[in-house]
């Protein structure tokens, strides 16, 4: 909360529209490691890691996005942990690379070597998740959703489903990685709107780790421990993906026996969508490439760029999906 009233005050907030987001990707190479003439700017990235599909299409947009903007781009990924982000950030600052660029594994921790990148002028940009540190002059902008937003949304969708109703509605959830701020911005959203109706009671609240994997086997505890669930909030589209299987194999319809919100809108969250598998998608877009590349090129020119971009963003009922889903990018 501190960060976000910090951003906001501190700087201006721009918003961008998630769709204007495709509009520069291309379908150039990975742009990895490429090396550059004398005057190519060079950024240094730090990604989480490859938990999910959201992180593939992220991952792609910015890789596109540096080929085609000419920029040289350091790509490192950080396989969910943050000392290896922590090893990354200070490679790029001994590599003397023009612009730092990462997506927090966690929100906390971040202040030492943010502060040695600030002692070597190098500028720093969030993309995707925000750092929970009081000090904004650490990193120059942060681009990505507000995930406290996307919470609520799929709370308020539930509240509109079951409106009128009185009997008690189970919710089992799975959150995403500890600590990482759409895993705590995810669930507080959430629970800040369902808390105003007493028949809602989320029965049990677990990580999947943002994976299909852990969302399956956690799901499959659940319906062990639990024997009369209504809903399942997933905070991404994967692990909800990995619970239907868990529900199907328990002989259950997910869907219909259990509803089911997530948050993403990936192309096969979508699908599951217009299958009816899944009740509802909050939008997350991934495609912060072209923005982050016309930030870099800004901060590294020195010049003033907003401490706060916006995605702006949607939600899906299955009806949407299936409008949505012909010309879906990820
Ligand atoms: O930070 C964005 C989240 O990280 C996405 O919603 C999730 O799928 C990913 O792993």
């Amino acid at each position: 909360m501190l960060k976000r009233l910090s951003i906001a005050v501190a700087g201006g907030l721009l918003l961008v529209s998630a769709v204007a987001g495709c509009g520069g990707d291309s379908d150039a190479g990975s742009g990895s490691g490429s090396s550059g003439g004398d005057d190519k700017i060079t950024l240094g990235f730090s990604q989480v890691g490859a938990e999910s599909g959201w992180r593939t299409a992220n991952t792609k947009s910015i890789q596109d996005s540096a080929a085609s903007s000419g920029i040289d781009l350091k790509f490192s990924d950080a396989q969910g942990k943050q000392e290896n982000q922590i090893k990354a950030i200070r490679n790029f600052i001994t590599q003397r690379v023009d612009v730092i660029a990462f997506s927090p594994v966690v929100e906390s921790g971040w202040g030492t070597v943010l502060k040695e990148a600030k002692d070597a002028n190098i500028p720093v940009i969030l993309t995707d998740r925000a750092i929970d540190d009081p000090d904004t002059t650490l990193y120059k902008s942060f681009i990505g959703s507000d995930f406290v937003e996307e919470g609520k949304k799929a709370g308020e969708w539930l509240v509109k489903e079951y409106e009128g109703k009185t009997d008690t509605v189970n919710i089992v959830e799975l959150q995403g990685s500890p600590g990482a701020a759409p895993a705590n911005d995810r669930k507080s959203g959430f629970a800040d709107v369902i808390k105003s109706e007493p028949k809602f009671k989320v029965v049990a609240s677990q990580t999947g780790q943002f994976t299909r994997t852990d969302g399956k086997a956690v799901m499959e505890t659940f319906l062990k421990s639990q024997p009369d669930i209504d809903v399942l909030y997933a905070h991404n589209d994967d692990m909800g993906l990995g619970a239907i299987e868990a529900i199907e194999a328990a002989g259950k319809k997910p869907g219909t026996d259990i509803k089911i919100i997530t948050v993403d809108a990936v192309k096969d969250g979508m699908t599951a969508l217009a299958d009816g598998k899944i009740n509802f998608i909050v939008e997350c877009s991934p495609l912060l490439g072209p923005q982050l590349m016309d930030l870099v090129k800004k901060a590294k020119a020195g010049e003033t760029i907003p401490q706060r971009v916006l995605t702006e963003e949607t939600t899906f009922t299955p009806e949407q999906a299936k409008e949505a889903l012909p010309s879906r990018k990820y």
